[in-house]
């Protein structure tokens, strides 16, 4: 049984922003996302979180109802935070206590504190530090048991040189904290109610402090200002380009490569440098990604080529397709095998049947077109009349010359031909030609006019 207590009410005055501190994201999830995504992996039976400065944002944001938010209306301290929770916890559960603004604890490392506890022992996560400034020293005896932990500020000088810090993550037993907790006091220099004196109270229980290490201290960084976020989101990035090579893909560079999501690849994957991935994208095997694309909620077919700065949202792109350069692939886009999309076009849901080329200059809204079709530079579909939004159908083999407008609603019929710089505003039968634009004229005794 585990019970889990996020703390998250803290201001976050350091981030300077009117965004509640546990909201502002790494990796594009916010925070407090991470640390209850870790929670749900251990299986916790209970998620409360502790909030209150900008509370309601945060309740806004996490709709889930696996969540349980607890009001802290005056932020006295981690003790102070946790008693909040009282009236939910259960004796016998364990009790794991995370951080809303550390976001990359491990689970791994959660699974084997947990582990630690039971009715005469605590788990306590602590970190070894090449600078330990601002964290709550661990005081360790001779035999190198826990003692306490000290707060910097409350801290002698001696202790301060200690470079085991409190990573503040621990697990208890439910009972243990509802005994311990109102024993808290506030005699100290920040006059607050500190979670760490548990650990003396602990230690008058005979109860045992069993410490765990965290592997990095990234793992365990709590974010304060936007360089410690930028500093948490270059390691999370790092993290997940390692996944992405292991899984198969190179990347260029590991270090330019972002993921705001979900990225799952095939074989022989290559992504070049600064692309973005967001959302749920699947590459499929031989999928070649230029540099500086940023692709969301995409589905990519095997042996697709994606070049240089094309955008692509929620779109679907068959095997063997090319796109790019400056490409943008809008929402509802559904490419078929073998299709091209060329420098300059811009497609909002749209269906491309198989073989068909869209090569440059374009707009195609609310349409269908078939297999083989060619789009000539600059065709545009009207499909808005300022009002209501109308389908565009090319059918198979048809060919638009360039510079045509498609007035929607229309069909454009199979093995049509549309000529160059032609408005077309009504159906054009199978096979016929359309051609709208005025007849050239030549005029051969035509002056140019002469300056004065
Ligand atoms: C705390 C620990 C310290 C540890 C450090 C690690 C205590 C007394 N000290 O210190 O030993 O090394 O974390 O980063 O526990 N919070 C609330 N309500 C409050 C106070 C804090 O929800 O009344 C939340 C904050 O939002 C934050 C977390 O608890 O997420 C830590 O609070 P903070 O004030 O930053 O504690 P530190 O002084 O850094
Ligand atoms: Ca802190």
């Amino acid at each position: 049984m585990l019970d889990v207590v996020v703390l998250a009410a803290g201001k976050g005055t350091r981030m300077k922003s009117s965004l509640p501190k546990v909201l502002h994201p790494i990796g594009g999830k916010p925070m407090l996302g991470h640390v209850l995504d870790a929670a749900r992996q251990l299986n916790a039976e209970q998620l409360n979180v502790v909030i209150g400065h900008g509370s309601q944002s945060v309740v806004d944001q996490f709709v889930e109802d696996d969540i349980s938010f607890c009001y802290q209306l005056e932020q006295l301290g981690t003790g102070h935070a946790v008693q909040q929770v009282i009236p939910k916890l259960r004796p016998n559960a364990v009790t794991l206590i995370l951080y809303g603004d550390v976001p990359l604890i491990q689970v791994e490392t959660l699974k084997k504190l947990i582990g630690a506890v039971d009715e005469t022992s605590i788990g306590l996560l602590t970190v070894n530090l090449d600078n330990p400034k601002g964290y709550g020293r661990i005081v360790r005896d001779n035999n190198g048991d826990v003692r306490s932990i000290v707060e910097e500020k409350d801290a002698s000088i001696e202790q301060r040189l200690i470079t085991e810090g409190n990573t503040g993550v621990m697990a208890l037993l439910g009972k243990q904290l509802l005994e311990w907790l109102p024993k808290l006091n506030n005699e100290n220099v920040q006059k607050e109610y500190y979670l760490t004196d548990l650990i003396e109270i602990a230690q008058a229980n005979s109860i045992k402090i069993k410490t765990q290490t965290a592997t990095t201290e990234e793992e365990v960084l709590g974010v304060n200002n936007r360089q410690q976020q930028a500093q948490l989101e270059r390691h999370y990035q790092q993290s997940r380009a390692e996944q992405i090579m292991i899984a198969g893909a190179t990347l260029l560079d590991p270090k330019r490569f972002d993921c705001r999501g979900n990225l799952t690849v095939g074989n022989d994957v290559i992504i070049d440098i600064n692309c973005v991935f967001e959302g749920n994208v699947l590459l499929g095997d031989g999928v070649k990604i230029e540099a500086n694309c940023v692709i969301k909620n995409t589905t990519i077919g095997s042996g697709s080529v994606l070049k240089a700065n094309t955008l692509c949202e929620d779109a679907v792109i068959g095997n063997d397709c090319d796109l790019g350069p400056f490409a943008r692939v809008r929402p509802g886009t559904v490419m078929a095998n073998n299709t091209k999309l060329g420098n300059f076009v811009e497609t909002k849901n749209v269906f491309i049947g198989e073989g068909s080329k869209v090569n440059h200059l374009t707009y195609i809204g609310d349409a269908k077109i078939g297999t083989s079709v060619n789009i000539g530079a600059g065709t545009i579909t009207c499909n808005y009349d300022g009002v209501n939004k109308h389908k565009t159908e090319i059918h198979d083999d048809a060919f638009i010359g360039s510079n045509s407008s498609l007035v929607a609603p229309i069909v454009i019929g199979k093995g049509a031909t549309v000529g160059a710089g032609s408005t077309i505003t009504s159906n054009v039968p199978d096979a016929n030609l359309s051609v709208t634009r005025a007849k050239q004229r030549n005029l051969s005794d035509w002056k140019r006019p002469e300056k004065k």
